[in-house]
């Protein structure tokens, strides 16, 4: 390639230059507008009745709670996790309020193991996954350097290499369908924070979240929304042992959370609308006891 530097291509440099600028500060106006009016017109919940949701790490305690959830919205479940019976136990319950669910014992650390049982699910049920929730987690707890290497590759694995596998294994039928949901649980300890592994692993599923917005942004599929979710501390247990060292009294949000207070998280979940990260993203705690930030642009 030949480069060449003359007065005309420096001018033609600068002009693109202003131009990308002016349109990036039309956009920003544009959003900041935008969301201003959503602050007050709340957007829609989208309708979930009918849908196949699978959820990762199903018998976990959030795992749990949306897979009562989505099922009392009239969602069918797919429950993955790696422990059999806690799995079992939250599709019992799900049965018990007379919902269908179907268990799956996977690793979704194991690309194998997931793109298998994707197939499984397909075979099994007649018909594609259109919402993923991406939900199964692990912490260490450890300090950097006291934190052995296998548990640092687990964190790493589950938190975030396995959100290559699910999406790679549903989005391409949701694509093809231009119809679907993927659902990222995060955290707030990957928007800020100090817990070594877990806070770079969930810091990645962020990026993940946001890479994959963009991406199905920049293609102009319309009929596949994302929503990242990035819950407070709640308490399923993940965290015990944990200690928040200030306090802080803001309309008791942030203390631990009790789980009844998770329900409400599915309804944002819900949204008919993506949410895409800006340069003036900022989570919000959805109401008193809350427990969930979510991004607050949507498309
Ligand atoms: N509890 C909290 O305070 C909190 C806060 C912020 C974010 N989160 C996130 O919410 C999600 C759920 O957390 P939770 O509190 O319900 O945790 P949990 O420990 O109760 O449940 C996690 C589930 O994931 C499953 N799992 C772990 N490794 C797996 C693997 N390799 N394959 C399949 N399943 C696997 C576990 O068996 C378990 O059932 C996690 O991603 C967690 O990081 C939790």
């Amino acid at each position: 390639i030949l480069i060449i530097s003359s007065p005309l291509h420096t001018k033609l440099g600068n002009m693109i230059f202003l131009m990308d600028l002016q349109m990036m500060i039309l956009d920003v106006i544009y959003f900041i507008l935008r969301n201003s009016v959503r602050i007050v017109m709340r957007p829609r919940t989208k309708p979930i009745d009918g849908e196949l949701v699978l959820i990762t790490g199903a018998g976990g305690g959030l795992g749990r709670l949306f897979a009562q959830e989505f099922t009392k919205q009239g969602a069918e479940v797919v429950l993955w996790d790696i422990n059999s019976s806690s799995n079992e136990q939250t599709a019992k319950l799900v049965r018990e309020m007379g919902g269908k669910a179907s268990t799956y014992t996977v690793d979704v650390t194991n690309k194998e193991d997931v793109y298998r049982n994707a197939d499984l699910v397909r075979k099994d049920l007649g018909r594609d996954v259109t919402i993923l929730v991406n939900n199964a987690g692990v912490v260490a707890g450890e300090r950097m350097l006291d934190c052995p290497d296998e548990m640092v590759e687990r964190t790493m694995k589950v938190n975030c290499h396995a959100l290559f596998w699910t999406v790679k294994a549903f989005l391409p039928q949701m694509k093809a369908q231009d119809h679907g949901h993927i659902v990222t649980i995060a955290s707030v300890l990957g928007l800020f924070s100090t817990a070594c592994d877990y806070c770079a692993s969930k810091f990645a599923a962020v990026g993940f979240h946001e890479s994959l917005a963009h991406e199905l942004l920049a293609e102009q599929v319309e009929g596949v929304k994302t929503t990242l979710v990035c819950p407070y501390i709640v308490d399923t247990g993940m965290f015990e042992g944990c200690k928040i060292r200030y306090v802080l009294h803001l309309n008791a949000c942030i203390s631990f959370v009790s789980q009844n207070n998770i329900v409400g998280c599915s309804r944002f979940i819900i949204f008919s609308t993506t949410s895409v990260p800006s340069p003036f993203r900022h989570f919000k705690l959805t109401g008193a006891n809350s427990p969930i930030a979510v991004h607050s642009l949507f498309l």
